[in-house]
């Protein structure tokens, strides 16, 4: 049973045609890599699964049905099962925010929670991603870029979502700490069966989480495959490029 499908999408930004005839499908519990070079329209992509934009022609599909964004009661729905990660965890964070009301807010805007237990789910949540209580009374500049998107992964997951789309999650992010919060993302999975979506333009960090990958050029899909077998036999010239510029290849 798919999560969230996109078929046949266009988009265009006025004139400039940014994606063609895009389709592709996230099951639950499946995770799925999007790579290809700077503006090949990976972020619109997301902007469309995440019902930030609409396509111009096709369609986003959420359970099956198609996403009507002027359905409150779907968007409600819809917005506690797929939750967004962004790629700078130094702008997504509301500095004047304390931790406990950051993580909290995707539960009391859509009013999921209150009171007592919105306290015990914003601890679960930090707790998933390894952060300690202490954190909760805290501000977001008290934390590194790592610890920052843990945060951010927290309130992305407080919800109890069936899909993560995380766009670049790892980009702003020193090298180090970029190994935790992709193992921390391939932990989620495994250990929550969520589903994930992984925009990256580093093939390796793809590798480590994504059972398969499809590939971007000018805003088409131009090949789709198990990431194994991307990395090992890529079927088309560009995807070839794209492995052969892979510093390492993973475990
Ligand atoms: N808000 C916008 N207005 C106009 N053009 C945009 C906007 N956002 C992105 N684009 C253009 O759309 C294309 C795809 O962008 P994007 O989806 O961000 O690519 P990627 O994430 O793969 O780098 C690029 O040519 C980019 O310049
Ligand atoms: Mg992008």
């Amino acid at each position: 049973m798919s999560i969230l499908e996109l078929t046949k999408a266009g988009f265009a930004y006025g004139s400039q045609t940014v994606l063609e005839d895009v389709s592709l499908t996230i099951d639950e519990g499946e995770s799925l890599g999007l790579v290809g070079e700077s503006g090949a329209g990976k972020s619109t992509i997301l902007r469309l699964l995440l019902g930030l934009a609409a396509p111009n022609s096709g369609d986003v599909r959420f359970d099956g049905a198609p996403l009507n964004l002027r359905d409150r009661a779907l968007v409600r729905r819809f917005r506690a099962s797929v939750q967004p990660v962004f790629q700078d965890p130094y702008s997504s964070l509301d500095p004047r925010q304390r931790v406990d009301r950051i993580v909290a807010e995707p539960l009391r805007s859509l009013k999921l929670a209150k009171g007592d237990e919105v306290r015990t789910r914003v601890a679960e949540a930090l707790a998933s991603v390894n952060l300690d209580a202490g954190t909760l009374t805290r501000y977001p500049h008290e934390f590194s870029g790592g610890q920052r998107q843990r945060i951010a992964i927290a309130r992305a997951i407080v919800s109890r979502p069936r899909l993560l789309l995380a766009d670049e999650p790892v980009s702003a992010l020193d090298v180090t700490t970029r190994v935790q919060v992709i193992d921390l993302l391939a932990s989620l999975r495994r250990e929550q069966g969520l589903a994930l979506v992984m925009v990256s333009h580093d093939l390796g960090a793809v590798a480590a989480v994504c059972d398969s990958t499809v590939v971007l050029r000018s805003g088409r899909v131009v090949e789709s495959a198990p990431t194994r077998t991307l990395l090992t036999a890529p079927a088309t010239e560009y995807a070839r490029t794209l492995v052969g510029s892979v510093p390492r290849l993973p475990r």
